[in-house]
């Protein structure tokens, strides 16, 4: 059961993840794979496949099958990769749901066969290279060997090939890109030598869906464009922040120069002031590196967050201004108000996006709106 705060709630706005989504499809003649791990990015995967199913995507993207299955309880029908996986878990759910997986090793596939041949079913499996990231993927060595087995157990009727992936370091246009589609042309290419005919290549997440045409193929994941993020800091491409954070003021008070704030008093008033509390710390996702420069928005100006983020709050300096309890914050948004957005929050605090938008915790409710519907 998730227990919300009666004082802060997270509006995701669809209609944004709608246009973002439309604009990854734009920007290429590839098919669009929404990435939804993680719940959506802390969005709500179900909401967001299906605004991005309307939009242009036609696959969705996640890293376990518990994620695929809870796409299909909520009634999607599009095809989904799901690609982070142990040869010892059991995929039987996953085939039986037309999941296609991700496959890295032999040993992987083996036990992937073994199922579906037990079921009676058809893995679709997309067989993935290692061009560089060496985290999940098959190195060099691997790879042979590995499509070499996929080819012989394609010739049964348990396993098909549908794609052959990889994975960028960044995505950024360059000579590290550069490098990894050749060493990801080289892949494919031991794989068509085997006999092996994917249908599907894929390997550009954001960055290079907008930015690095020869990464496209026949498929491209965005994820974190899909949310309003940015993939390149210097150019905007026009992506709308797809969350907005807000709070209720449970308390103001005026303190006078010289009081120390929140834990180990790194901050210490100047002058008389104002302190309203803000009911959201740490443990909803604000990251607690982010003190010391973190600003939020109240009636849509900006103010600086005074002294540490605790697990459960944090306090603002309005200085002589005059808000109320039960005024709102906000903590991240579009921007477009002239509030922080998430990219803000992530570079006060060292850290990406990524980490910020994903780690809003279950305390935060989430309300769906169509942008043109809020301020
Ligand atoms: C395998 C894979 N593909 C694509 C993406 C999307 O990357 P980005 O969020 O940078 O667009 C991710 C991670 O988010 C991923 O893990």
């Amino acid at each position: 059961m998730r227990i919300a705060s009666p004082h802060a709630h997270a509006v995701v706005h669809l209609d944004a993840v709608a246009h973002n989504t439309a604009l990854f499809a734009a920007a290429t003649n590839a098919a669009v794979l929404a990435v939804v791990k993680a719940d959506g990015f802390g969005h709500g995967a179900v909401r967001v496949a299906e605004t991005a199913l309307r939009s242009g995507a036609t696959w969705l993207g996640v890293t376990t099958c518990a994620e695929a299955l809870q796409l299909r309880a909520g009634g999607i029908d599009a095809p989904i990769l799901s690609w982070m996986h142990s040869p010892l878990e059991d995929v039987e759910a996953a085939l039986l749901a037309g999941v296609d997986l991700s496959v890295s090793s032999r040993e992987h596939l083996r036990a992937v066969a073994a199922t579906a041949a037990r079921l009676g079913r058809t893995a679709e499996v997309h067989l993935k290279a290692d061009t560089g990231l060496h985290r999940n993927g098959a190195r060099p060595e691997e790879w042979r060997e590995l499509v070499r087995l996929a080819r012989e157990l394609e010739t049964g009727e348990h396993v098909r090939v549908r794609g052959v992936w990889s994975h960028l370091v960044s995505g950024a246009a360059g000579d590290a890109n550069r490098r990894q589609v050749e060493l990801f042309d080289e892949a494919v290419g031991v794989a068509r030598a085997a006999g092996l005919r994917p249908r599907i290549r894929h390997l550009a997440n954001s960055a290079a869906a907008l930015g690095a045409p020869e990464t496209h193929y026949e498929l491209v994941r965005p994820g974190i464009g899909l949310y309003g993020v940015e993939p390149d800091p210097l150019r905007s491409r026009g992506l709308r922040g797809a969350m907005t954070l807000r709070a209720r003021l449970i308390l103001v008070k005026r303190v006078p120069a010289g009081s120390g704030v929140s834990y180990g008093h790194e901050y210490v008033t100047d002058r008389d002031t104002t302190l309203a509390l803000v009911p959201l710390g740490y443990a909803d996702g604000l990251p607690w590196a982010a003190a010391g420069q973190a600003e939020v928005s109240i009636a849509g100006r900006r103010y600086p967050v005074a002294g540490r983020i605790a697990m459960d709050q944090f306090v603002v300096d309005v200085g002589d201004a005059e808000p109320r309890i039960g005024d709102e914050v906000v903590v991240f948004g579009p921007g477009t108000g002239g509030e922080p957005t998430v990219a803000d929050w992530a570079g006060w605090a060292n850290t990406v996006p990524h980490e910020v938008i994903t780690g809003i915790g279950p305390r935060v409710a989430r309300h769906y709106e169509r942008e043109s519907a809020h301020v």
